[in-house]
């Protein structure tokens, strides 16, 4: 597998001496969806703006298709297609003109052709003669998007494309980011939002103060980390479990009125219909039923207390 974006030992001290990169390793194949996770802070924007040229790495090398970030800042630049996570557009430039400009930019001679379908893809044709003050916030990331592939570029950063937005544009976008693959570009995309990752990413890059914690396989992430939890609600409270639901980690919460079983999402789900079924048996009668998967901030308490505890 080939890498496109290979990233080794990078460091980033902020002027005032704040580290914000502590030593990164990062390979990214050639073709693949790699969805950096991490809380506020963590250092996603820091990492993408040091592989993109926009931040220079304080140490470390960096490169993209081969050119060093910092030596080949042109080769480099020109393989890179970025959606920052803050809005920067120019209010009073119409639509089309912004995405046409863009692809100028990069050097690329005018394709009226490419311009159009990228803004039928992206549902901005209509819009194309508006001015961006005009647009909605979910348009303007939309604009963002197609100002990024306007120099059909082979990797593609995404810094929260979906941070605020509802949930129609986040499904459009997870299906532009599909069928970005299909074409075979390779993205990195920044998210708060497990079933995000999960939904489109191959890989998954957890990173936490600085640090990249893990990157793994998503199935394989997923099926070790995906704790999930059934809430039982009963229709009248019980002062103890009653017998034949013992002695299988379940618990009684809110005054005995809800029954609560974690469990693994990757086991069986037989678990779930027997435990339902000897509720049952017992007597007992079911009012609600919930069942709640990890959050991204349980995986990753998990995580940092087992970084902590392999300390
Ligand atoms: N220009 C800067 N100067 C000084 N410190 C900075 C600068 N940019 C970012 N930082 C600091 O570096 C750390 C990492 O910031 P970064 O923007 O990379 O986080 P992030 O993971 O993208 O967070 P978010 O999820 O909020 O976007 C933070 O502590 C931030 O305050
Ligand atoms: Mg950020």
């Amino acid at each position: 597998m080939t890498a496109m974006v290979e990233v080794s030992g990078a460091r980033k001290v902020y002027d005032g001496g704040f580290e914000a990169l502590k030593g990164v390793d990062l390979e990214i194949r050639k073709g693949e969806i790699l969805a950096l996770l991490g809380p506020n802070g963590a250092g996603k924007t820091t990492l993408i703006s040091v592989i993109c040229g926009l931040a220079m790495p304080s140490g470390g090398t960096i490169r993209v298709g081969g050119h060093d970030v910092v030596a080949d800042f042109r080769e480099a630049r020109s393989l890179i297609g970025l959606v920052p996570q803050e809005v920067s557009l120019e209010p009073f430039e119409k639509v089309i003109n912004t995405v046409r400009f863009s692809r100028g930019l990069f050097g690329k001679r005018r394709d009226d052709a490419l311009i159009e379908d990228l803004l039928r893809r992206l549902s901005l044709w209509d819009k194309r003669d508006e001015p961006i003050r005009a647009l909605s916030g979910g348009m303007k990331r939309r604009v963002l998007i197609a100002k990024a592939l306007s120099h059909e570029p082979a990797v593609l950063f995404l810094d929260e494309p979906t941070a605020g937005v509802d949930v129609e544009l986040r499904r459009d976008m997870w299906e532009i980011v599909e069928d970005l693959r299909r074409r075979g570009t390779t993205i990195i995309l920044t998210t708060h939002y497990i079933e995000e990752a999960e939904a489109i990413a191959d890989r998954i890059g957890v990173i936490n103060g600085g640090e990249i914690l893990l990157v793994e396989e998503t199935d394989s992430l997923m099926a070790r980390m995906g704790h999930k939890t059934l809430r039982v609600e009963l229709d009248s409270p019980v002062d103890t479990l009653p017998p034949g639901l013992e002695g299988r980690g379940l618990t009684l919460e809110e005054g005995g009125r809800v029954i609560v079983y974690e469990y693994d999402s990757a086991a069986e789900r037989s678990g779930i219909a027997r435990l339902m079924a000897d509720m049952t048996q017992a007597g007992l009668v079911v009012r609600d039923i919930e069942t709640r998967k990890d959050s991204l901030e349980d995986i990753f308490v998990g995580l940092v207390k087992k970084q902590e505890t392999a300390a």
